[in-house]
């Protein structure tokens, strides 16, 4: 298939998403047009990216100054590794007229991002997503940040990129654990949004990074992100919008906190959610028990925890997300769905009705 683009729509802000076999070849050229332009440039990646794909990482260092974080996962994304880009850029002349490429997962594309946003008030700033759930969700839509002690992405900016690069080949060094991960998110954009990707997703399942579907998925979820992004892009909207693309992440963020980052990978964490969230919105009669079924069995299809792997403490569950940023006014605020490929936003749910599904999703009490 040849690569497509999806364009997302912020007016001047608009930018393209490559997707496709090859398109690594074309960020390298737009790397080379602004370097050959006089224009500084910096590249941030993570060990495990470098050591996965050298090949390409070597092709950017004979462009630009290549930084190797000093961790990979989740713990990269902090304040430590933040100031170690900023001083990366200033000790390589990186100018207000520069940009930083990332070149890895949602980890490296949240932490080079923030410092693209930061760093000199912004620069600009290209992502080149190695993992599946950063070419389907993180690196698009302009959400970049750090993690803090006392909770995930608690300091970022919104800052969109100029461009994205999503090469599926680069997929095929991804570890399984690490694309079943991508999935739960790919699951996730076919539940808001799209029933025949669900559909296709129970059709195909599991889908592996070489199936020719994949692609296509990609896109499809993109497309969907993207037109999300475009009606709401810094999620201000009294009702649904961004906040869509949050199904299953109050509850997941929380099992991630509750059970210590690096237990379950952000994906993973996300598929439990989902499987909670799916649950509630039943037992709210949002969507049918038939409907919530379907949602662990796609999950387990695809190599995903429908349910906690071992009880954690539902109150420090709870704790966790009343601590979340998706709290408003006091409220806790949920994305329930309204069957298979719509969601909507409800600030009502009770706390009691919230606890009923982390039990359901093996918490104890
Ligand atoms: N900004 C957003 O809108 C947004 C959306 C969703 C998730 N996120 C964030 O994304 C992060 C998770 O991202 P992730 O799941 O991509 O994890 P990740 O970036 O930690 O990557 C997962 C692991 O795979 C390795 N890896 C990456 N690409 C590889 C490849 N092609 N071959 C071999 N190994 C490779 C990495 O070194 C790492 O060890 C979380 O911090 C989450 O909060 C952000």
């Amino acid at each position: 298939m040849p690569a497509e683009t999806v364009t997302v729509e912020l007016g001047r802000r608009s930018y393209p998403v490559r997707i496709g076999a090859g398109v690594r070849r074309e960020a390298l050229a737009a790397a080379k047009a602004r370097v050959d332009a006089g224009r500084r440039c910096a590249a941030i990646t993570s060990p495990g990216v470098a050591g996965a794909l050298p090949d390409f990482v070597a092709e950017l260092g004979r462009l630009m100054p290549v930084l190797v974080t000093a961790r990979d996962g989740e713990t990269a994304k902090s304040a430590e590794e933040a100031a170690r880009c900023w001083d990366f850029l200033a000790g390589n002349g990186v100018a207000r007229d520069g940009a930083v490429l990332a070149f890895g997962g949602g980890v490296v594309g949240d932490l080079a991002g923030f410092a693209a946003a930061s760093y000199q008030r912004g620069v600009e700033f290209i992502q080149v997503p190695t993992t599946l759930l950063a070419m389907v969700d993180s690196s698009v839509g302009g959400k970049t940040g750090i993690n803090l002690a006392s909770g995930k992405n608690l300091v970022g900016a919104f800052h969109q990129p100029a461009a994205v690069f999503a090469d599926t080949e680069l997929l095929r060094t991804l570890p399984g654990r690490e694309f079943a991960a991508g999935m739960a998110e790919v699951i996730k954009h076919g539940l808001i949004a799209d029933a025949d990707l669900f559909g296709l997703l129970e059709q195909n399942a599991p889908l592996a990074w070489n199936h020719a579907l994949l692609p296509a998925v990609v896109r499809r979820c993109v497309e969907i992100k993207a037109g999300v992004v475009a009606g709401d892009e810094r999620e201000t909207s009294a009702h649904g919008g961004r906040a869509l693309l949050n199904l299953g992440h109050t509850f997941g963020h929380a099992v991630e906190a509750v059970a210590g980052y690096g237990t379950y990978l952000h994906g993973e964490a996300v598929a439990i959610g989902l499987a909670m969230a799916a649950s509630l919105s039943s037992e709210l009669g949002r969507c049918t028990p038939a409907q919530t079924e379907r949602v662990r069995a796609v999950l387990t299809a695809h190599g995903l925890p429908d349910r906690l792997r071992g009880p954690l403490p539902v109150d420090r569950l709870l704790e966790a997300m009343r601590r979340d940023k998706k709290v408003r006014g006091g409220r806790m605020r949920f994305v329930l769905l309204e069957g298979v490929g719509a969601a909507s936003t409800d600030d009502g749910v009770t706390e009691e009705a919230a606890v009923r599904a982390l039990l359901a999703g093996g918490a104890a009490r």
